[in-house]
């Protein structure tokens, strides 16, 4: 259902410089040429009758509601699919269209249920307004004949119920599913009267290729569809406008409100990331929020074998104070550090750095993004001199060729996957660079050009060898290259791919893509009017993850495919805030904005504003953190909303660190797998709770609103503040908006931001300053940030981890929809209906060559560790690779992934880890001392009564 608050002009809004002017009941409108009659009547507040249009759908002209009378037509035609015409006259309202229009309403109720009092939709129902708009006073063929009014509900969604016997078969819920989610999961069968919505074949949603977007939810004019908290509370009072907390879409949601409880989620039509649209995980999957596992309490404990104790906020900061202390008194003042979070806002990132710089002293401050795209960061700034993608999200419908690359969007970007879809469908080509077999290969009208199916670990091979083809194949755009970029770097550059062992021949031996394949992807590519390159983890968590950022940029920049929409370099960011944690500083070498630490006179810009002397030399990163700690020389570590003891790499080698620490500090909602090694836990607020700001994978600034107090006391900012103060160094922000002032009066691509400025815009893509006062959604237009465009050579080293007899596999890991990294939300959700266990997927070949049939136990061992998974046998992977996702902790995904990381940034190998696979009966060794380890913890947080009452 539409909610009260977004006006819906009906059909979508048309692009076209060419304006056109009619008159429609004697007012005079102009609007762009392409747009429909319904829409431009809208927009001079005429409002016609509609049922089966809505803005977010092409029209269809199904209900004859909406007829006019347009003067030298003939008949009435549906002015939804009528577009306008220069010089059109048109009327709305006069007695035929009445009467045509009452006796279509009639028919649509004499087969409706006549519960409108205790309907879901009451209040909010398009076909009860539309009875009311056309004056319907009567229906004369009485409620007694045919009619679908018994028809049974679809209750099999967690989410959402199908109620058949209010269907009218506008088909509005099966046109959300083909243009606006591009799942095709919806049908009308059957003719005429007999006409109904089916799932699939006719099974239940639940059992259909459904993936729970609930965009026909959305679209569903009446309660047919409807959102089982709306059936289950009634409608929402108020709504506010805020981001969703999960992937780095960053999609604009209406949280729509009864007091301080969320009734639903409605993606913001506005949204400039998803434009109406959302997935299952930000629509749907917020009960974790109010989950009763969430700690409100602060708790202290002096070993990790104490049972927790439950103490006010004074005590628990006057504590954590006093130990960071202590510890920088005995052990010096680089024994401590903090960890920030992809899930924390910009504000909160901010405040973190500014703690551990100017409250602790040091650098040692890092952040998730370490693990995931720190390499995108150094590859980008070194080559075209920003550490941020180049488009916006929408530039992709203006891309000739997409090339897909270690990224897989319809499981890790939904929303931005629907629309990539929607530009395949129109007729975009599609390449794919994947090991394994992702949705977007072959879906519903989309079938990939060329899936490059190469082997884990070889993406500097492979990319090497596409250049090799542009290079060799005179494909370069000389003119781009010759005045875009540095000279010397391209001929280096040039003569090195040129060479004979980065021919597509020549690495077919490594990256097991035929070179004839590689040939046509690469010519595809490089002869495309607009070629965007989307990446994602594939690419950046390997120990050549720099190299291969660098390759692509490379690529990008020979073809010529910068600096204009539809083309660019996209890295496809993890998190919500990946993009915004490392523009915040929170990387242990640079000030916010990218500006390395030992830069005297950036450094004596923030000790002017900080109003302390800080550090030159670059702190500890979070690998460097564990190694100082196993070596005694680290000891104390602030940790606000990320969970390293589940997805840093090697989780042994971190547990032992950990356990080497004398104080750890986690800030978050839950006891993570990092809280059990903890000492001090204070009680985190979800986005729900809080002020801030979330920057997406397109550089895009948007505000987080809070809609409800935070239940544990303080919003996350407010609880680093208070402890910024108890370690001396004062902070005294009454509001988030401060914050932001603060980082865009010492940020130069944050000038212009503020909190006021995004209210007014919406969002804003950084850099956002005064030569870009309303943001930048292209960059390197014109011009590179860093001036010329660097080409860097970009020799293949192979990774160290190989295969041999005792590890004939290679293990690679990524993320599934319906679960959000770690875990910690999603599985507190009824996400785990569709995802309840991490599985690993085993080809058939290597399945019967080990005994192995679905869902038998696996052991996975590798250099690192073992660990037990269940088996699905599956097509997916090729021979010799196993896959699996990490969202479950008991899983120790991280238990098996090496310590091989990336030369530059550290981020780890761990989409490349050498295993064997065998069947056992068992869990492994690790999982029953986890298990052992975790009831325990369990336990102890337990004595304390610290889970709060739900
Ligand atoms: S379920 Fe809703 S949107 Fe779909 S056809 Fe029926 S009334 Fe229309
Ligand atoms: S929830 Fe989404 S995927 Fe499922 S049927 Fe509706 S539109 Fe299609
Ligand atoms: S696509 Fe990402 S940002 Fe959008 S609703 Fe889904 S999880 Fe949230
Ligand atoms: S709204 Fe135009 S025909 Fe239904």
């Amino acid at each position: 259902m539409l909610s009260i608050v977004e006006h819906d002009y009906g059909t979508p809004h048309r692009d076209n410089a060419k304006l056109v002017t009619l008159t429609i009941d004697g007012r005079e409108v102009t609007v762009p040429e392409g747009t429909s009659v319904m829409r431009a009547a809208a927009l001079t507040d005429i409002n016609i009758p509609k049922l089966c249009a809505t803005e977010q759908l092409e029209a269809f002209g199904s209900c004859r509601l909406c007829l006019v009378q347009i003067e030298g037509m003939k008949g009435l035609p549906a002015s939804c699919t009528t577009p306008v015409a220069q010089g059109m006259k048109v009327r709305t309202q006069n007695k035929q269209i009445a009467d045509v229009r009452r006796g279509v309403m009639e028919l649509y109720i004499s087969d409706h249920p006549l519960d409108c009092l205790t309907c879901p939709a009451n209040g909010h129902c398009e076909l009860q307004d539309m009875a009311g708009a056309v004056g319907l006073r009567e229906v004369r063929y009485g409620y007694a004949g045919a009619n679908h009014l018994s028809a049974p509900k679809d209750t099999s969604n967690p989410y959402f119920t199908f109620d058949a016997s209010k269907c009218i078969v506008c088909s509005r819920c099966v046109r959300a599913c083909d243009e606006q989610q591009g799942t095709l999961a919806l049908t009308i069968q059957g003719r005429g009267f007999d006409s109904t919505v089916a799932a699939s074949q006719n099974v239940s949603f639940m059992e259909s290729e459904c993936v729970s977007c609930g965009a026909c939810v959305q679209a569903c004019p009446t309660a047919t569809l409807s959102e089982n908290t709306l059936i289950a509370k009634g409608q929402a009072e108020h709504s506010v406008t805020t981001t969703c907390a999960y992937c780095g879409v960053g999609c604009s949601f209406r949280a729509e409100m009864q007091g301080e409880d969320v009734v639903r989620m409605v993606p913001n039509q506005d949204g400039h990331a998803n434009h109406g649209h959302s997935c299952v995980k930000g629509r749907f999957a917020i009960g974790y929020a109010t989950h009763p596992d969430r700690i409100l309490k602060p708790m202290i404990r002096q070993k990790i074998s104490d049972p927790w104790r439950e103490v006010s906020w004074e005590e628990a900061i006057g504590h954590a104070a006093s130990e960071l202390k202590r510890i920088q008194a005995k052990y010096g003042r680089n024994s401590i550090g903090g960890i920030t979070s992809s899930r924390c806002t910009n504000e909160e990132t901010y405040l973190v750095q500014k703690l551990v710089r100017a409250g602790f002293g040091n650098n040692n401050v890092d952040t998730c993004a370490r693990v995931c795209h720190s390499p995108t960061g150094y590859g980008l700034k070194n080559t075209m001199g920003e550490s941020a993608g180049t488009q916006n999200f929408d530039s992709v419908m203006k891309a000739d060729v997409i090339f897909v690359i270690g990224a897989n969007p319809t499981d890790g970007h939904p929303v931005f996957a629907s629309q990539m879809k929607r530009r395949l469908r129109q007729g975009a080509h599609l390449i794919v660079a994947d090991p394994r077999g992702i949705d977007l290969v072959r879906s519903p009208h989309i079938q990939a050009d060329h899936h490059l199916k190469l082997r884990p670990g070889t993406n500097v091979a492979l990319i090497n060898s596409i250049a090799h083809v542009i290079v060799t194949e005179g494909l370069v755009k000389e003119e781009f290259v010759r005045e875009r970029c540095e000279a010397p770097s391209f001929e280096k550059w040039r003569r090195f791919i040129a060479q004979p062992y980065n021919s597509p021949e020549a690495m077919q031996e490594i990256t097991g893509v035929p070179a004839s394949e590689v040939r046509a992807a690469a010519r595809l590519y490089g002869t495309a009017g607009n070629g965007a390159i989307y990446y994602g983890l594939g690419v950046t968590e390997h120990s050549q993850g720099s190299t291969m950022v660098m390759g692509i940029a490379n690529l990008a920049m020979a073809t010529g495919n910068i600096g204009r929409e539809g083309v660019g370099v996209n890295p496809l960011r993890g998190q919500n805030n990946v993009q915004g944690s490392c523009d915040m500083g929170s990387f242990p070498h640079e000030f916010p904005g990218y500006r390395h630490v030992s830069d005297d006179s950036v450094r004596a810009q923030f000790e002017h504003a900080w109003g302390v002397q800080l550090q030159g030399e670059p702190g500890l990163r979070i690998p460097n953190m564990f190694e100082a700690a196993l070596d005694g020389e680290f000891k104390g570590l602030y940790i606000e909303g990320e969970d390293i003891a589940q997805s840093d790499p090697n989780t042994q080698h971190v547990t032992a660190a950990l356990q080497s620490m004398e104080c750890i500090i986690v800030q978050d909602l839950f006891l993570n797998e990092s809280a059990k090694f903890a000492h001090v836990f204070l009680p985190g607020s979800s986005f729900l709770e809080k002020d801030g700001t979330f920057t997406n994978a397109e550089r895009r600034i948007s505000r987080v609103r809070k809609v409800m107090q935070p239940k544990g006391g303080y919003a996350d900012w407010e609880v680093t503040q208070l402890l910024a103060n108890a370690v001396g160094y004062p902070m005294s922000y009454a509001h988030p908006g401060e914050i932001m002032d603060e980082i865009a009066h010492l940020t130069p691509t944050f000038t212009g931001v503020s909190f006021a400025r995004l209210d007014e815009l919406g969002s804003i893509q950084w850099p956002c300053n005064a030569a870009h006062p309303d943001g930048t959604p292209t960059m390197h237009v014109g011009e590179f940030v860093r001036g010329k465009g660097k080409f860097l050579v970009t020799e293949y080293v192979p990774t160290n981890e190989k295969v041999n007899a005792k590890y004939p596999l290679i293990l690679t890991t990524g993320r599934i929809l319906s679960q959000y990294n770690v875990g910690a939300q999603t599985r507190r959700t009824e996400n785990n209906r569709w995802h309840a266990e991490d599985r690993l997927e085993i080809h058939p070949h290597d399945a019967e060559e080990r005994g192995i049939v679905e869902g038998d136990w696996v052991g996975v061992e590798s250099r690192a560790g073992e660990t037990v998974l269940r088996a699905r046998v599956t097509e997916r992977v090729q021979p010799g690779v196993v896959y699996t996702t990490f969202h479950f902790p008991e899983s120790g995904a991280n238990v098996i992934t090496t310590e091989n990381s990336d030369w530059a940034t550290n981020c780890p190998e761990y989409k490349v880890t050498a295993v064997q696979a065998t069947r056992v009966t068992q869990p492994s060794e690790w999982q029953k001392r986890f298990r052992e380890f975790s009831e325990n913890q369990e336990a102890l947080l337990k004595s304390a009564g610290a889970v709060a009452a739900k």
